[in-house]
C-alpha cells in the first residue's frame, strides 16, 4: 500500500476552498490502495496531521514528509499552487501530484501567464501591466520599462469595461470590473492590496468556458468543454461558492468545431507552461465575433466532486476515483 499524503488548507485566501476539494478527494480514494495521511496547513502556515478529525501539530515536518511515498497538494493559490511547495518537494525528493515549480509559478501569476501565452500565439485579451511600489503605481511596458501610471495610458490602449486583477490570485479574490475611470482607479487600488503586480484587461462579453487537461502516462488529453452560467454579472467568489443559482453546462452550448478548437488550445496552453499532471484551462467566447480567447490556466483546479475539472472528465468516461488513480499513478 502506498503511503499517500493529502495536503490541504494553506496560507492563501483559498484555504476553505482547498479543504472542500481535499475532503472530496479523501472520500473517493480507494482505501485498499492507499494509506491516507491527512495533512492540514493553517492560514498561518502551521502544519498539522489530521486523525479522526483531530489536529495534531507536526513538529518534524521534513521527517514526517520523507516517510510518505507520495503527496497530493490539494492546495489552491499562494503557497500551494505557485511553485513554492513544489520546490520544497523537489528539494526533499518527495514525489508529488501535479505541475512542477515552473508551471505552477507561471500559471499562478496572471501577468507572466500572459507573456508565455503571447509567445505561444494563443489568442488572449489585450492587457496592461501595472506595478505597485509602496503607494505609487507604475505602468510596465513590453520592454519591462516602467513609468508613472497615468490612467490615460490605460484608456488609450483598452476600452471599457475592463477587468482588474491582482496578478497572483484565485477564486476571483481582488478581481473587479471597471466601467469608467473612477472605478478603474479604485479597482487598481483594490487589486494592489493583494499583490504588487496588477493586470488590467479588456473585458470580453460572451460565454465563459473551461476545459480540463490530464497527463495520462505519456499522453496529454483534453476533456470536453464546459460552460459557466454565473449567477452574478461575472464569476465572482460568491457566484463560485455561495450561489446555487450558478450552474455549469457540460458540454457547453457551442459548436463542435469550437469545442475541438478549445481542446487543442487547452493542450497547447498546458504545454506552453510546461504543465505536468493536470490543469484546467479557462476561455471566453466573444458574443459578437464568436472568437475564442484564453483567460487563464489553473494548475490545481477545484477538486470537489461537483467541481468542473472532475465533472468534465466524468462526461468523457473517466470517473472521479479513476482520475485520482491516474494522477497519483
Ligand atoms: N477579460 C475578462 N472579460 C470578461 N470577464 C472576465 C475577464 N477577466 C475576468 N473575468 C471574470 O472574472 C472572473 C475571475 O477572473 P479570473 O481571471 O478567472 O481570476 P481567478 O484566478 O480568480 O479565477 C472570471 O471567471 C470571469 O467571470
Ligand atoms: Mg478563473
Amino acid at each position: 500500500m502506498k503511503k499517500l499524503g493529502i495536503i490541504y488548507g494553506g496560507i492563501s485566501t483559498e484555504n476553505e476552498v482547498s479543504e472542500m476539494s481535499a475532503k472530496s478527494v479523501i472520500e473517493n480514494l480507494d482505501k485498499e490502495k492507499y494509506e491516507i495521511h491527512e495533512i492540514y496547513i493553517s492560514k498561518y502556515g502551521k502544519w498539522y496531521e489530521v486523525k479522526e478529525n483531530k489536529k495534531e501539530e507536526i513538529y518534524n515536518l521534513i521527517w514526517y514528509l520523507k516517510d510518505l511515498d507520495i503527496v497530493f497538494p490539494v492546495l489552491h493559490g499562494i503557497g500551494g499552487e505557485d511553485g513554492t511547495i513544489q520546490g520544497m518537494f523537489e528539494m526533499l525528493q518527495i514525489p508529488y501530484v501535479g505541475c512542477g515549480v515552473l508551471a505552477s509559478s507561471v500559471g499562478m501569476d496572471k501577468v507572466y501567464t500572459k507573456i508565455i501565452f503571447e509567445k505561444a500565439g494563443i489568442p488572449q485579451t489585450k492587457y496592461v501591466y501595472v506595478k505597485r511600489e509602496n503607494n505609487t503605481y507604475k505602468i510596465v511596458d513590453e520592454n519591462f520599462d516602467e513609468e508613472e501610471l497615468k490612467i490615460e495610458k490605460i484608456t488609450k490602449k483598452l476600452k471599457f469595461p475592463m477587468f482588474v486583477k491582482p496578478s497572483n490570485s484565485g477564486s476571483s479574490v481582488g478581481v473587479k470590473k471597471a466601467t469608467n475611470v473612477e472605478e478603474l482607479k479604485l479597482a487598481i487600488e483594490n487589486a494592489g492590496q493583494y499583490d504588487t503586480k496588477i493586470l488590467v484587461e479588456q473585458a470580453i462579453e460572451g460565454k465563459e468556458v473551461e476545459c480540463a487537461v490530464l497527463q495520462d502516462g505519456k499522453n496529454i488529453i483534453a476533456s470536453t468543454v464546459g460552460e459557466i452560467m454565473s449567477a452574478e454579472e461575472f464569476y465572482s467568489f460568491d457566484a463560485k461558492y455561495n450561489m446555487p443559482e450558478s450552474k455549469t453546462l457540460i458540454p457547453a452550448n457551442i459548436k463542435n468545431e469550437q469545442i475541438e478548437e478549445i481542446r487543442k488550445l487547452a493542450i497547447k496552453a498546458f504545454k506552453a507552461i510546461d504543465g505536468k499532471g493536470l490543469s484546467r484551462v479557462d476561455f471566453f467566447i466573444e458574443k459578437e465575433t464568436n472568437k475564442i480567447y484564453i483567460n487563464e490556466i489553473n494548475t490545481m483546479p477545484g477538486f470537489t466532486k461537483i467541481s468542473m475539472y472532475p465533472k468534465l472528465f466524468e462526461k468523457v468516461g473517466i470517473s472521479y476515483s479513476e482520475l485520482l488513480d491516474k494522477l497519483i499513478g
